[in-house]
């Protein structure tokens, strides 16, 4: 038998990955994107390759997965492993997240990742983060920015085969302590869209998209110097202007896609002039907002006045480990 383990942490893009080009399996993005990887959110994974199992096997939280979702979930990444290692053994997986799976926060990042790496060492693969990072993005785009902790870049690269579409570390984990992110629970409902079905969906009908794609490549390096230059003014409007054209596209694309909800919008009236945090949301109504340590109550009150169910607090994450048990 030959076991991994790892914990890989969740991932925020700032800059957000929205669409897709080439072949879909690979998940190659339309633009770069820009994360921070989170210290609250974690997944821990241990991979066991066995020759006595018939098939791939994935339990999450305890929970055995049915096996459409078990390959659609991982047979990308286990598959790419073997092919890698010359092996046809399959293995069992088993994921344990630190965040309750009806929190509605996406936990596929982090869950990808630390398949990733926990298989890669289980089959005594040395792989740098580069390739790593290209082989998670294989099981899910926005996975590849979680083998990396900090402010990550993924970079969208040209090719088709997606060998230059990879990410890297722009700044460490600590390059900006002041800087959280808090998470109010305002819903606990799945959502209705997958990510994949409303790329395709913004991709084939959106007017807006390429506009969008304009804003994306003329701020890049403007959210970078933010980060570099830890100005949080200037962070804060970039990362809800980034939120704000994403979802633009979303509500452009046809049929519409809205993954936001009456909180959300009474989030965006809160803290929609930037001054004191910046709000950011994936596909879901649950915001990410950003704001400096010293202002934490007084963002707590105001999310607790909008009616929050739970607030999780994040700083941000040093990176993935290989001892995550
Ligand atoms: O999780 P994925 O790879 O299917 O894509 C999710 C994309 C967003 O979370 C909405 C934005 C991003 O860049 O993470």
């Amino acid at each position: 038998m030959l076991e991994g383990e790892a914990e890989a942490p969740s991932n925020i893009a700032i800059v957000k990955y929205w669409g897709k080009r080439g072949d879909p399996k690979l998940n190659l993005p339309l633009n770069d994107s820009f994360s921070i990887s989170l210290d609250a959110l974690k997944v821990k994974t241990r991979v066991t390759f066995d020759k006595s199992l018939m098939k791939d096997e994935v339990i999450i939280n305890g929970k055995k997965l049915p096996e459409d979702k078990t390959v659609e979930y991982a047979g990308k990444v286990l598959n790419k492993l073997r092919e890698i290692s010359g092996t046809k053994i399959y293995a069992k997986v088993e994921s344990y997240s630190n965040f309750p799976e009806s929190a509605g926060l996406a936990s596929s990042a982090a869950g990808i990742a630390a398949l990733t790496l926990a298989s890669a060492k289980a089959l005594g693969l040395s792989l740098d983060t580069k390739e790593l990072s290209i082989i998670a993005r294989i099981g899910s785009g926005s996975a590849c920015r979680s083998v990396f902790g900090g402010f990550v870049i993924w970079h969208a690269g040209t090719s088709d085969k997606g060998d230059d579409s990879f990410c890297e570390s722009m700044f460490p984990y600590d390059h900006w302590e002041e800087l959280v992110d808090i998470i109010p629970i305002f819903s606990e409902e799945k959502k209705q869209v997958s990510s994949r079905q409303g790329m395709k969906l913004t991709t084939t009908s959106s007017a807006l998209l390429k506009c969008r794609l304009d804003f994306v490549n003329n701020t890049f390096t403007d959210v970078i110097e933010s980060v570099k230059n830890r100005n949080p003014q200037r962070f804060f409007q970039l990362t809800i202007r980034h939120s704000n054209s994403m979802h633009a596209v979303m509500l452009d694309s046809f049929p519409p896609l809205i993954y936001l909800n009456s909180f959300s919008l009474d989030v965006i009236r809160a803290f929609g002039d930037g001054n004191i945090a910046g709000y950011t949301f994936d596909a879901g109504p649950n915001p990410h907002i950003f704001t400096l340590r010293k202002n934490l109550n007084v963002v707590k009150e105001t999310l607790d006045k909008l009616g929050a169910k739970k607030i999780i607090i994040s700083g941000i994450s040093p990176g993935p480990r290989l001892d995550g048990f």
